[in-house]
């Protein structure tokens, strides 16, 4: 009996053993790691030791017996003066930094030693990663290991947008929590925009009490909401107070995160004007946005106002004293620069300062702004549109709109930080949209996330350094809840941790897959959202010489592709992706991801190609293909390839200006119809062409028409996908041309008499 029970027993210490180290899986993945033989067990023996002298060392080694008392029940403040100790020492450590640390742990110490309190605290957030993410109230194995760890990167950012949506003090903190877990040091707090101001300011008072609530249309999409009326009760919002400011601002440095405040002017300031229109060139009255309809209303300051600048001269003041970080955020971004043009104090203000146009109005409008914060000695940072008319002389950009940006102000020798929308908006889609909750578009998938790398190719040595980091940020038009907060930065802030701490060679898709799984365990047992992947599989059709052939890939972990190529839904019976699939004749691939002998996607990645005559024949334009929708390259209209669901896969648009596209076949070819595929998407201002007007020539410079085809759809139609097509009897033709009319956004559209876009993604000749 008793040799069984001690075999049982040599079972569990060997499992224990074992899982124990099977956990050690961080995320961002050290400078160096190595697990040893053996463990410390944190009990009611174990004491802690530190230096209370030592700058905010106290305070740490409080938040650390928290944690371990949140796990395990153990209060090691009561155990003092006990053998086991867990230090944490402040010393001269070469080589790590100000952020590094070192964690040794052996079977009678556990020891933490940094050159400043932010290393010891990442320290105790590698160790915490290698204990149980909930309460167990037991003992706690740590497995021996060393650790010498420091950050690549300064700036390791992530951004909360809590204007679109107000989220309480506790989701705030939690977000501070998980940025503070995966080594994150900066929190870029967008707490003013049009729909909401969310900071208490003493000297203005409206600004939270007006500015701060708006009318509730959360029940529609942000893009479809009315805007208010008066005598609408304004039920939907909230606002920080100070107090609670000062609370979150100590939440966050005592896990080395620091809040950088962003109230974003000139522009996005329409709920400030709610509250005070005296701030808005018109000056008149208007309630806060519900949403994204603009109509009417005005969203930026006055420059040419004197008491604007008072107005943020206060409030900045009060915003400066709250927030002990060195730099401070002005936003800057997206300035619809059209009411300055008619506004007598903006242009007055051109004259009297001399300057060119509206942008240089924008740039002194931001020197102003950062005179004010260098008085203060503080440091100014803004989006990359403040470059437009001139840069401050000391501003450190934040590039969104890609790269351009900031690599622009880095070759002037200004910092930057890197956070462009692809691919570190983190309100863009993860997974296939046709599985995931609504998000505001794109597709940042945490494969995309995880390639990132921060610096451009495009800087030389030198001016690398003056890229200070990354950051992702959270916009939340479509993000009402704290659950929804949590699914779209789990896992994807995980990824980026990895790309903004870890030294770049040690960066390993698949490694970090297999760490992610103890990741997402903990997630479950903590109740977090989070994606669980994106399964969509990746069709990339090329075409080459007029051949074309599609390659399947997945990033599903530990994931293989299955497809069809006759129509039918995939399944475990189907074809198993081994190698490029060739396209021999028009049809449909259809292809799924699968996981242990399971099918992961809801839905099936889908990809029409055509064969035709035009295939692979050069086409010219008259007016040029938008660069931002280029699809695969010029081409594209006789690639085979059919446009899909996703705007910017396979379309070519043109803005404003008719399609004309001429293509030379070149010989005589026998053919007997034509059609043009053509995108509708009223919200994306895409329409379908008033009619299309079909061509041939034999030379290519004497055009007969063979019919004009009209749009029979109406132009408020919400979403289609139509092909223009003539047919007639066959015969020999060299050149052929399409001419596609534009339209103007119909009235009653957002941008009523605009020009709108032609999409349009293949031109099938037969
Ligand atoms: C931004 O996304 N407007 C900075
Ligand atoms: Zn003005």
């Amino acid at each position: 009996m008793l040799s069984k029970y001690f075999f049982i027993l040599g079972l569990f210490f060997l499992s224990l053993h074992l899982s124990a180290q099977q956990q050690v899986n961080i995320i961002p993945q050290p400078v160096s790691f190595h697990l040893n033989n053996g463990s410390f067990i944190i009990d009611n023996k174990t004491s802690l030791k530190f230096n209370a002298s030592g700058k905010g060392l106290k305070e740490a080694a409080r938040f650390f017996a928290g944690y371990i008392e949140s796990v395990s029940g153990i209060n090691l403040f009561e155990n003092a003066g006990t053998s086991k100790v867990i230090e944490l020492k402040l010393e001269k450590v070469p080589g790590i930094g100000d952020e590094g640390y070192l964690l040794i742990v052996t079977p009678v110490s556990i020891i933490i030693s940094a050159n400043s309190t932010a290393g010891i605290i990442y320290g105790m957030q590698s160790l915490f990663q290698t204990l149980p993410a909930v309460r167990t109230n037991a003992a706690l194995t740590v497995p021996c290991l060393e650790i010498r760890d420091y950050p690549r990167f300064k700036w390791r950012g992530m951004h909360l947008d809590v204007s679109r949506h107000f989220f309480s003090p506790e989701l705030v903190k939690e977000y501070i929590d998980l940025m503070a877990a995966y080594k994150f040091n900066t929190f870029h707090w967008h707490l003013t925009d049009d729909q909401g101001w969310r900071i208490e300011i003493k000297k203005y008072p409206k600004l939270a009490q007006v500015g701060g609530w708006r009318v509730d249309h959360t029940d529609l999409v942000w893009g479809q909401r009315p805007q208010a009326v008066d005598g609408e009760a304004p039920t939907y919002g909230g606002y920080y107070t100070q107090q609670q400011i000062k609370e979150i601002v100590a939440y966050a440095a005592l896990r080395n995160v620091t809040i950088v405040p962003e109230l974003d002017v000139p522009g996005h300031s329409a709920a400030a004007i709610a509250a005070y229109p005296f701030l808005s060139c018109t000056q008149q009255p208007q309630l806060p946005l519900t949403g994204g309809n603009y109509t009417g209303m005005s969203s930026n300051l006055c420059p040419g106002s004197d008491s604007v600048f008072l107005f943020l001269q206060d409030v900045y003041s009060e915003v400066i004293n709250l927030f002990p970080a060195q730099y401070i955020h002005i936003g800057g971004d997206e300035v619809d620069k059209s009411p300055w043009k008619n506004c007598t104090k903006c242009q007055a203000r051109i004259k009297a300062e001399s300057l060119k146009d509206e942008d240089e109005l924008q740039s002194y409008f931001i020197k102003r702004m950062e005179k004010l914060i260098v008085g203060k000695h503080r440091k100014m940072i803004g989006w990359d549109e403040i470059l437009e008319g001139g840069l401050a002389p000391e501003a450190t950009v934040m590039s969104w709109r890609g790269e351009a940006g900031g690599i622009a102000a880095a070759k002037m020798n200004h910092d930057v930080v890197m956070t462009p929308g692809n691919p570190v908006y983190f309100d863009h889609y993860q997974g296939d949209p046709a599985t995931e909750p609504l998000a505001i578009g794109g597709f940042n998938s945490l494969k995309r996330v995880y390639e990132y790398e921060p610096i451009p190719k495009e800087l030389d040595e030198q001016q690398t350094k003056f890229v200070l980091g990354a950051q992702a940020n959270l916009w939340t038009e479509y993000i009402t809840t704290a659950e929804q907060v949590e699914y779209m930065v789990l896992p994807r802030m995980l990824a980026l941790a990895e790309v903004v701490w870890s030294p770049k060679e040690k960066r390993n898709w698949n490694g970090f897959n297999d760490r992610l799984q103890t990741h997402f365990r903990a997630f479950d047992q903590k109740g977090l959202h989070y994606s669980k992947g994106n399964f969509k599989v990746d069709i990339k059709p090329a075409s080459q010489n007029g051949l074309l052939f599609a390659t399947l890939s997945t990033e599903a972990y530990k994931g293989e592709v299955y497809y069809t190529t006759d129509g039918s839904q995939p399944t475990l019976q189907s074809k198993k992706y081994t190698e490029p699939v060739d396209i021999n004749s028009s049809l449909v691939l259809k292809a799924v991801s699968v996981v242990n002998a399971k099918i992961m996607s809801l839905v099936p990645a889908q990809q029409f190609f055509v064969m035709h005559k035009a295939i692979g024949k050069n086409v010219t334009y008259t007016n040029p293909v938008s660069r931002y929708y280029m699809a695969d390259g010029p081409n594209s209209l006789t690639d085979g390839i059919r446009g899909t669901n996703v705007i910017g896969k396979y379309w070519h648009g043109f803005s404003g200006k008719d399609l004309i596209a001429t293509i030379d076949l070149g010989e005589e070819k026998n053919i007997q119809s034509i059609i043009v595929g053509c995108l509708q998407n009223y919200n994306d201002w895409i329409f379908l062409p008033q009619s299309v007007k079909f061509e041939t020539s034999a030379n290519g410079a004497d055009f007969e028409e063979l019919q004009t085809v009209s749009n029979p759809l109406s132009i408020n139609e919400k979403k289609a996908q139509y092909d223009f097509k003539v047919t007639f009897a066959a015969k020999a033709i060299k050149y052929i041309r399409v001419t596609a009319k534009n339209n103007l956004c119909p009235p009653g559209h957002s941008g009523e008499g605009k020009p709108g876009w032609i999409f349009a993604d293949e031109i099938i000749v037969e």
